[in-house]
C-alpha cells in the first residue's frame, strides 16, 4: 500500500480576488503534492474558499449583490486561477457547499452534546477583518492588525477552550503536535505571563503550574472562545435543536473560524454518509498556513479536535475530565494534524500585500506578461494554456528560490525578471539546449548516439567511487557530475521535510552549473567524430551531461513542472506526468536504460529577455498592475537559447559583473548568499546585474559550430542599442577612488581574490573574480575605481562589499582595471561623477 499524504492550504476568504500572496501558499502546496506523488505516495491535496462571516456579508453588501452570488463569483476566480496555473489540487471545498454545512453542524452538535459548548452572553471588542474577538477595551484598535474594532454585546455559544490549555502545552512541548517555526510563539501564548516563574521546586509564584516537561504556565490564561454569532445571518446556522435545548433567545450562526477550520475534515466526508476519504487520509500530514493565522490553527483547531475525544466529555456538574498526557497523545495521533507548516508574508513595497492597503500584485499580471510577452513571442503558435503554465513556472521558481520559507520577502518585478534570466533562461534552459544540440549535431540522432559502446560503460557510474573525497572537486571529472546530480535525490528527503525549498533549488541549480562547467572544461564542441578516441570522449561527455540533466529534471519537476515536462520530451522520454503516474521515480537512478532512444524536438524552455528590454518589460507589468492600458511593442525574446544573434555580440562593457562576481560554480549566487529579494541593485542597462552573471566568465566564446553560448549573448546588445538613462539614474551608482591594501587568493577558489581597499573614510573587503588575470602582487597599492553602494554579497562564506570597475575586450577576456595614477593627489574616497 502506498503511503498516504494529506496536504491542505488555508481556505481563502472571498472578500477579495486572489493575489500572489494567496498564490504563494497554493504554489508551495502544489510543489509538495507533486513531490509526494513523485515518490509514489497516495496524495490528497485540498484547497478551497472561506465564504461565510461578517466580512464577506459586508463586502457583498458593498458590491450590491447577495452574499451567495458574491461568493460564487470570487470563489470562481480562485478556481479559475488555480486552473490557469496548473495547480493539481484533488478537491476544492467551498464553505457554502451543502455537505460542508452539514459537517459543520455535526461538529457543533458533537461538541455541544459532549458539554464543550455552552450558551452565555458577551460584551467585547470584535475585529471584523480578522473575524475574531480581541482582548482590548471598547473602541481600541485590534492588536493584531491595527484596524478599528467594534464593541459587540451578543448572546453567544462558547467553547470550553480553557480546558485544553495544559493538553495543548504538553502536546506541543513534546513535539507530538508540530508547529514549524512558530512553536515558541504559540507556547508563550498558551503559557501566559511566566517570565519570573522559577523551576518546579522553587515555587516562587503560587499562580504558576508546571507542564509534563516541567515548564511553567499560568492556568486560566486561555479563555473560552465564542463559537457563534447572533447579530448577522451569513453563516452556517447553529442546529435549531441546540438553540432550543440551550434556550437561546436569538438565532445563531456558527463562528466563521469553527466553520472554516472544519473544512479540513468535511472535505474528506466527515459528517456525511461516506467517510472513506476521512478514514484514509485524516489526520493531515501537512497543513500549510500563513503566519497570521497560527493561533487559529495551533490553538483552536487542535482544541476542537481534542474535544471530540469522548473521554473528555464535560458533565454539567463536573468540569472537563483531566486526561493524562498519554491519553491525549493516543487521541492526538489519530486526530491532530502532524505538522503545521507556517510561512511568512509576501511584501510589496515593504508592507504585507493586502486588498485594504491596495498594494497587491495579481498573479494574472505575471501570467499575462510572461506568458504572452515572453513565451508567446518566442512561440507564436503556442496555446494560451502553454503560455500560462510557462509563466506559472516562472513565478513558482521565483517565489520558492527567492524567499526563505518561513520569512517575509519583498516581491519586485525587477527581481523576478533578473532571477528568470539568470537561473532559468541562462541556466537550466541553456544547458539543456547545449547538450541536446550537440548530440544531434555530432551523432545525427539520439538513436545513433545511444548506440555508442562508451555509453553502456557510463551508465554504470553508480558503481564507481569518488577517487578521494578529500580531493578538491575536479569539474571535468564525470564522477563529479554524477555525484552532483545523483546527490540531489539523496538529500532532498531531508531538505524537503525541513521546508527548505530554497536550499533544494540552490542544490539543484548548483548541480546544473556543474554540468555546465563540465561541458566548458571538456569542450565537446571541439571534439570530432572521425577519430574513434575523440568520438568516445564525445559520447562520454554528452551522456554524462544528458543523464545528469535527466536526473536533475526529475528533481526540479515539482517546482517547475511545465519546463520539466518539456525537457523530458526533448530527452525523448515522453510524458513526465505518465512517468509520475507509473511511479517511476521513487528513487531515480543513474543509467536508467529507458533513456536511450530518439531525442525529441529541441526547443528553448525559457526564452531569454534581453537586458535592454528589461526596463520596458518591468514597466509593462507595473502598468498592468495599475490598470493602465499596457502594451509592449518591441520587446524581443530569444526562443533559441543557444544561438546568439549578431546584434548580441558586444563590445566592451564597463562595470562588468564578472569582475566582482565570477561564477566559481554555475549557481547564480553563492549558495551561502542571502536572499536578493530585498537587495536588488538598481537596474544597470547595458550590464547584467544581480546574479545574471552566471556563466558570463566561464562560457567560451562560440567556436564555429559550437552550441556554447557566448558570454556576450547574455548581456545586452552593443552600447549604442542600450536604452538611455537619466542623470538621476546614473547618480544612484556611487563610484569612488580606492587603494588596494591587501590582495590574496582564496583557498579552493581559482578565480577569486580577496581584496581590502582603503576608501579614505573606511576600509572594506571586496571579492573579485580577477585571479585568472592578476596576481596579488600586481594589485597592491593600485588606486582603482569601486562601486561602493552595491548590496553586500556572500561568496565562499565571505562578504563582498563593492565591485571594481574594469573593461574587457572582447567581453570575458582579461579585464583592465580602471585605475588612477598613484601620483594623483586625488584623496581616496573621491566620488566619480
Ligand atoms: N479564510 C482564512 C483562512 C481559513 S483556513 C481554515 C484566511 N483567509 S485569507 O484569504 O485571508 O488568507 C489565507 C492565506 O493566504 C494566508 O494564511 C496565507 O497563507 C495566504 N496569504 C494571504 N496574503 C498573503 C501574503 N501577502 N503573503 C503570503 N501569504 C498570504 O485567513
Amino acid at each position: 500500500m502506498p503511503q498516504k499524504y494529506f496536504l491542505t492550504t488555508p481556505i481563502y476568504y472571498v472578500n477579495a480576488r486572489p493575489h500572489i500572496g494567496h498564490a504563494y501558499t497554493t504554489i508551495v502546496a502544489d510543489v509538495l503534492a507533486r513531490r509526494h506523488r513523485l515518490l509514489g505516495e497516495d496524495v490528497f491535496f485540498l484547497t478551497g474558499t472561506d465564504e461565510h462571516g461578517q466580512k464577506i456579508e459586508r463586502s457583498a453588501a458593498a458590491a450590491g449583490i447577495p452574499p451567495q452570488q458574491f461568493a460564487d463569483q470570487v470563489s470562481k476566480s480562485f478556481q479559475d486561477l488555480w486552473k490557469r496555473m496548473g495547480i493539481t489540487n484533488d478537491a476544492f471545498i467551498r464553505t457554502t457547499d451543502e455537505a460542508h454545512k452539514h459537517g459543520v453542524q455535526k461538529l457543533f452538535k458533537q461538541l455541544y452534546d459532549s458539554g464543550h459548548i455552552y450558551l452565555d452572553s458577551y460584551t467585547g471588542a470584535y475585529c471584523v477583518s480578522d473575524e475574531a474577538f480581541v482582548d482590548v477595551s471598547p473602541g481600541d484598535p485590534c492588536p493584531e492588525c491595527g484596524r478599528a474594532t467594534e464593541t459587540v454585546t451578543e448572546e453567544n455559544f462558547f467553547f470550553r477552550l480553557s480546558a485544553f490549555q495544559l493538553p495543548l502545552i504538553d502536546l506541543i512541548e513534546s513535539k507530538q503536535f508540530q508547529i514549524d517555526s512558530k512553536q515558541n510563539e504559540v507556547l508563550s501564548f498558551l503559557r501566559g505571563p511566566v517570565s519570573s516563574a522559577g523551576s518546579p521546586g522553587e515555587l516562587s509564584r503560587p499562580d504558576v503550574n508546571y507542564s509534563a516537561l516541567n515548564n511553567p504556565y499560568v492556568p486560566g490564561t486561555l479563555k473560552d472562545l465564542s463559537v457563534s454569532r447572533s447579530s448577522f445571518t451569513w453563516g452556517v446556522p447553529v442546529p435549531r435543536e441546540i438553540e432550543q435545548a440551550a434556550h437561546a433567545k436569538q438565532a445563531h450562526v456558527v463562528y466563521v473560524w469553527l466553520d472554516a477550520l472544519a473544512n479540513y475534515i468535511t472535505a474528506l466526508g466527515y459528517g456525511s454518509s461516506d467517510t472513506t476519504l476521512f478514514t484514509k487520509f485524516w489526520p493531515a500530514d501537512v497543513q500549510l498556513i500563513g503566519k497570521e493565522i497560527v493561533r487559529f490553527h495551533a490553538v483552536y483547531w487542535p482544541a476542537f479536535l481534542l474535544a471530540l475525544n469522548p473521554k473528555t466529555r464535560h458533565e454539567p456538574d463536573h468540569p472537563t475530565p483531566m486526561l493524562s498526557p498519554e491519553e491525549h497523545l493516543v487521541w492526538a495521533k489519530t486526530w491532530l494534524p502532524k505538522v503545521l507548516s507556517v510561512h511568512g508574508w509576501l511584501l510589496f513595497e515593504d508592507a504585507k500585500m493586502s486588498k485594504t492597503k491596495g498594494n497587491v500584485v495579481r498573479t494574472e499580471t505575471i501570467l499575462d506578461a510572461f506568458g504572452d510577452q515572453v513565451y508567446g513571442r518566442a512561440f507564436p503558435d503556442s496555446s494560451k494554456e502553454q503560455r500560462d503554465l510557462f509563466a506559472s513556472d516562472v513565478l513558482r521558481y521565483f517565489l520558492l528560490r527567492e524567499i526563505p520559507f518561513g520569512q517575509d520577502g519583498n516581491f519586485s518585478f525587477q527581481a523576478l525578471v533578473q532571477r528568470y534570466n539568470a537561473d532559468l533562461a541562462n541556466g537550466y534552459g541553456n544547458v539543456v539546449s547545449r547538450v541536446l544540440k550537440l548530440i544531434e549535431k555530432k551523432f545525427g540522432s539520439g538513436t545513433a548516439f545511444f548506440q555508442h559502446p562508451r555509453i553502456s560503460i557510463m551508465r554504470n557510474w553508480l558503481f564507481l567511487r569518488r577517487p578521494d573525497s578529500k580531493q578538491p572537486v575536479i569539474s571535468n571529472n564525470p564522477y563529479e557530475v554524477f555525484y552532483a546530480a545523483d546527490g540531489q535525490h539523496k538529500i532532498w528527503n531531508y531538505t524537503f521535510s525541513a521546508g527548505s525549498y530554497k536550499n533544494v533549488l540552490e542544490g539543484i541549480f548548483t548541480a546544473f552549473g556543474q554540468v555546465d562547467e563540465y561541458l566548458n572544461l571538456n569542450k565537446p564542441w571541439e571534439l570530432g567524430t572521425e577519430d574513434e578516441s575523440s568520438k568516445e570522449k564525445l559520447a562520454e561527455v554528452l551522456y554524462v551531461s544528458s543523464e545528469a540533466i535527466r536526473l536533475l529534471t526529475v528533481a526540479v519537476y515539482p517546482f517547475i513542472p511545465f519546463a520539466a515536462a518539456s525537457v523530458w520530451k526533448q530527452l525523448g522520454l515522453g510524458s513526465i506526468e505518465t512517468a509520475v503516474e507509473e511511479k517511476q521515480f521513487a528513487r531515480p537512478t543513474w543509467g536508467d536504460p529507458r533513456f536511450g532512444g530518439e531525442i525529441g524536438e529541441i526547443n528553448a524552455i525559457f526564452p531569454r529577455i534581453y537586458a535592454k528590454d528589461t526596463p520596458a518589460f518591468i514597466k509593462l507589468m507595473t502598468d498592468m498592475e495599475q490598470g493602465k492600458d499596457a502594451s509592449l511593442a518591441n520587446i524581443t525574446t530569444q526562443a533559441d537559447a543557444a544561438t546568439p544573434t549578431a546584434t548580441e555580440f558586444p563590445v566592451t562593457s564597463l562595470a562588468s559583473e564578472l569582475v566582482t562576481n565570477p561564477p566559481e560554480h554555475f549557481p547564480t549566487t553563492d549558495p551561502a548568499a542571502g536572499s536578493r529579494t530585498t537587495s536588488i541593485p538598481e537596474p544597470n542597462p547595458g550590464t547584467l546585474v544581480a546574479g545574471s552573471h552566471a556563466l558570463t566568465t566561464e562560457r567560451p566564446a562560440p567556436e564555429s559550430g559550437a552550441p556554447g553560448l557566448a558570454p556576450e549573448a547574455l548581456v545586452s546588445g552593443p552600447a549604442d542599442s542600450s536604452p538611455q538613462i537619466t542623470i538621476d539614474d546614473f547618480a544612484k551608482v556611487e563610484l569612488r577612488v580606492a587603494k588596494i591594501l591587501v590582495a590574496e587568493r582564496i583557498p579552493k577558489a581559482d578565480k577569486l581574490l580577496r581584496l581590502e581597499v582603503d576608501l579614505g573614510y573606511e576600509r572594506r573587503q571586496i571579492l573579485s573574480g580577477i585571479a585568472e588575470w592578476y596576481t596579488p602582487g600586481d594589485l597592491l597599492g593600485r588606486r582603482i575605481v569601486v562601486i561602493t553602494n552595491l548590496a553586500p554579497r556572500k561568496m565562499r562564506g565571505l562578504e563582498s562589499h563593492g565591485m571594481l570597475l574594469a573593461a574587457s575586450a572582447p567581453e570575458g577576456g582579461k579585464p583592465s582595471l580602471a585605475t588612477f595614477p598613484d601620483t594623483d593627489d586625488l584623496p581616496l574616497g573621491s566620488r566619480l561623477k
